[in-house]
């Protein structure tokens, strides 16, 4: 049965860290970890914040976990109950994940009696500022009971900490903590107010790091305790006085109540299902995978932003410095634009607002125009760093390329720009910015050229494509064809430009034309081979046929270390011919239309059994490849597994000594295109939406809606027949 719940029952402390990402609940502002109430730093709580990043000492510069305001636990005839210590009699965890809403339940056996917990939280969708909460004790005998609950100040932070004058206390009945980020003074503050349905007790202490309330209560046998806390959060990167603001917001929030706040949470999360639910007849799993992959991206959408980005681990912790990659323009995008283009409109903000950054890392690289952040932050700074994994072996640092040669990202850019404008037909976005965010991201690639002279050809050398595992390669087709994307694209709008009115003042247009068309017509891309061995297959980068053709097995046998890094210098898969990602299979997948079939068939063929999928982006390009190759049963099982990237867990946590644990928005967002655009078909062909379905044979039929050119479309495709219905 479908009934948008996940569950666990029982309770297994390994799985901290892995339920912490599948439980997660969001609302673009902040994530919430799926940990219990009483966890400490230790067991990974957090509440992750969206856009708000710092540095401390010399640490990666990462996004700032607030104080944590789920902080509870019970204290029963005065000794304390909370998980892991005290074992349970029972315990279960579970998500709703069509609203947003984290569930426990625990019961012990005390000396006296059994006595139960249940908590329930959101984090509102209405207001992104207040976490809304619901505590619930019974028990089957006269308990002396002291719930305990406030904000604990001592965060979970992977190169922490981050907080500084920590300032604890509370105004009239309510907690209060302020704190400053190091870095640049941002401050963060946290308000917690309690309601309690019952005669109580209260008091409140300052103790070990924590603002608590204390609240004493006996319970009759069969009663049920109820305590609604509100916890407000506002930073002062978006008003001026962020205490009184979280003061204000929980006030608010306990006057309107609990059932109320959840109502109009919930007709939040009613709307955005209405534009984005996938109905999947035939394939529950399928079904609730891709929904809930959903789930996840609704749950981090900067829907209260007008320019921000989403990291590549979501709102989900730290990992990855809480930095955009290009994941979100190549695997992420599509989703917003297709079921709610203002927030696909947000992200492609986010990179026209920081094209400084890029421009001057571009100008650090001696390089011209703009070169994007490999792990973007805040104003395009690439907190990407030259040492970016550490070698199990020795515990040092070890020099990587990723931020230095991935110059694939600025394309990416570009390619998001145009994919939004192309979707919506919302030009606003390539206004004088958007324009110069194109062209110096072609002048940027402009200025990689080589001039090969005996084969008057353009090559670009020493790179890094989607496959991370073979840094400084020449000649990647992958990047080659992004960048002559790039160079096309902005010849064409510097034509257009001129004459919307849009041509920014410091460029001469004929120029650029001319040397960007020049250096698109001329760049090398490598061909489908001609003869045996490799006929029809594209060589990912010069002389990657050369490299020792081995299977993943046995590469993985060579292993020394379970935690070792496959690529850089000495990676086991470095000098092999095993890939960490789909590459070439990217590169088809976006252009298929300039291969034949036959073609797509056999790179497809040729290199899913050389990769990897050390990343959870490769899947879903292989997936989407097949349907397009006309094999959706062959694009099943991969569809599948960018789908339940979070929900069965199991990725990669850790790279050579660095955490990367956390959720997968990328494979979420990859499950949803193969779904709607691979099975079902959806593309635009002359200006009109159409769709051509080609279903696996485990799903019958499919029903969503899509959003295209400001109208909203129901599609349904049921086995080879599909049906588009303006609403
Ligand atoms: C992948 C990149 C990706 C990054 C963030 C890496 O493991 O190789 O392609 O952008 O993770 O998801």
């Amino acid at each position: 049965m479908f009934d948008w719940t996940i569950r666990e029952e029982g309770y297994a402390e390994e799985n901290v860290s892995l339920l912490g990402n599948r439980y997660l609940i969001g609302n673009g502002y902040m994530g919430i970890r799926g940990t219990l109430e009483e966890y400490e730093a230790d067991k990974l709580p957090a509440i992750n914040l969206a856009g708000i990043y710092d540095r401390a000492g010399d640490g990666w510069r990462e996004p700032v976990n607030a104080p944590n305001g789920c902080f509870s636990y019970l204290r029963v005839d005065g000794e304390i109950y909370r998980l892991p210590d005290k074992t349970p009699l029972s315990h279960g965890i579970e998500l709703d994940y069509r609203y947003g809403i984290f569930k426990r339940r625990t019961t012990w056996r005390t000396a006296r009696g059994n006595i139960t917990l249940v908590t329930q939280r959101f984090a509102s969708m209405h207001k992104v500022n207040a976490i809304g909460m619901r505590i619930s004790v019974s028990a089957d005998f006269h308990a002396d009971v002291e719930l305990v609950t406030g904000i604990d100040c001592k965060v979970w932070d992977l190169n922490g900490p981050h907080l500084e004058h920590v300032r604890m206390g509370e105004k009239e009945e309510n907690l209060l903590v302020q704190a400053d980020t190091h870095e640049q003074g941002i401050e963060i503050a946290v308000a917690e107010t309690v309601f309690m349905h019952y005669p109580m007790e209260m008091k409140q202490t300052v103790k070990d790091g924590k603002t608590i309330h204390r609240i004493f209560f006996i319970t009759k046998p069969g009663e049920t305790y109820i305590t609604d806390k509100w916890i407000g959060i506002y930073t002062g990167k978006e008003c001026e006085s962020p205490a009184e603001q979280a003061l204000a917001c929980v006030m608010e929030m306990r006057e309107g109540g609990y059932e109320r706040a959840m109502r109009v949470h919930k007709k939040c999360w009613d709307e955005l299902w209405k534009h984005s639910e996938v109905t999947v007849k035939g394939d529950g799993a399928a079904m609730e995978a891709l929904n809930y992959s959903l789930y996840h991206l609704h749950s981090i959408a900067p829907r209260h932003s007008e320019n921000l980005s989403i990291p590549a681990r979501g709102l989900s912790g730290q990992t990855y410095k809480g930095a955009v990659f290009w994941d979100t323009e190549m695997f992420m995008l599509d989703f917003f634009l297709m079921t709610d283009p203002g927030t696909a409109k947000t992200l492609m903000k986010y990179r026209i607002d920081t094209l400084a950054g890029a421009k001057e890392k571009a100008a650090q690289y001696g390089l011209d125009g703009a070169f994007y952040a490999w792990e973007s932050q805040e104003g395009g700074y690439d907190a990407c760093t030259d040492y970016n994994v550490t070698d199990v072996f020795t515990g040092r640092p070890m020099r990587t390329y990723f931020k230095d040669k991935q110059v694939h990202i600025s394309a990416a850019v570009v390619y998001g720009l145009f994919r939004y404008a192309e979707w919506t037909g919302d030009e606003s976005l390539l206004d004088e910015n958007g324009v110069r965010t194109v062209v110096e991201c072609a002048r940027f690639y402009y200025s990689l050229l080589l001039h090969r002279l005996t084969k008057d050809c353009f090559e670009i050398h020493d790179v890094i494509g989607p496959d991370e595992y073979h840094e400084r390669v020449n000649n990647n087709g992958y990047t080659n064809r992004m960048a002559k994307y790039t160079l096309e694209k902005a010849a064409e709008e510097l034509e257009k430009a001129e004459a919307k009115g849009t041509l920014p003042g410091e460029y001469d247009k004929d120029e650029l034309i001319l040397k960007f068309r020049e250096g698109a017509e001329k760049l090398y891309l490598p061909k489908p081979e001609k003869d045996n061995p490799h006929k029809g297959v594209i060589e990912q980068f010069d002389g990657y046929f050369a490299m020792e053709d081995v299977s993943v097995e046995e590469v993985r046998n060579r292993l020394l270390h379970e935690k070792e890094y496959w690529g850089g210098a000495n990676g086991v898969a470095s000098h092999t011919q095993i890939i960490k990602q789909a590459d070439v299979v990217t590169w088809l997948n976006l252009f298929s239309e300039e291969y034949t079939k036959e073609v797509l068939k056999v790179n497809w063929e040729f290199y899913e059994p050389r990769t990897e999928h050390g990343s959870s982006l490769s899947a879903g390009m292989y997936a989407m490849l097949a349907c397009k190759i006309g094999e959706p049963d062959k694009a099943y099982p991969f569809f599948l597994k960018s789908a339940m990237a979070d929900l069965k867990g199991g990725g990669k946590e850790w790279a050579g000594l660095v955490y990367i644990g956390g959720t997968h928005p990328a494979a979420a967002g990859a499950a949803y295109m193969t779904a709607v655009e691979g099975f079902a078909g959806i593309a635009v062909k002359e200006g009109r939406l159409v769709c051509n379905p080609s279903l696996p044979s485990n799903i019958q039929e499919m029903r969503f809606h899509v959003f295209y050119r400001g109208q909203e479309y129901e599609v349904t495709v049921c086995g080879e027949k599909g049906q588009i219905t303006a609403l």
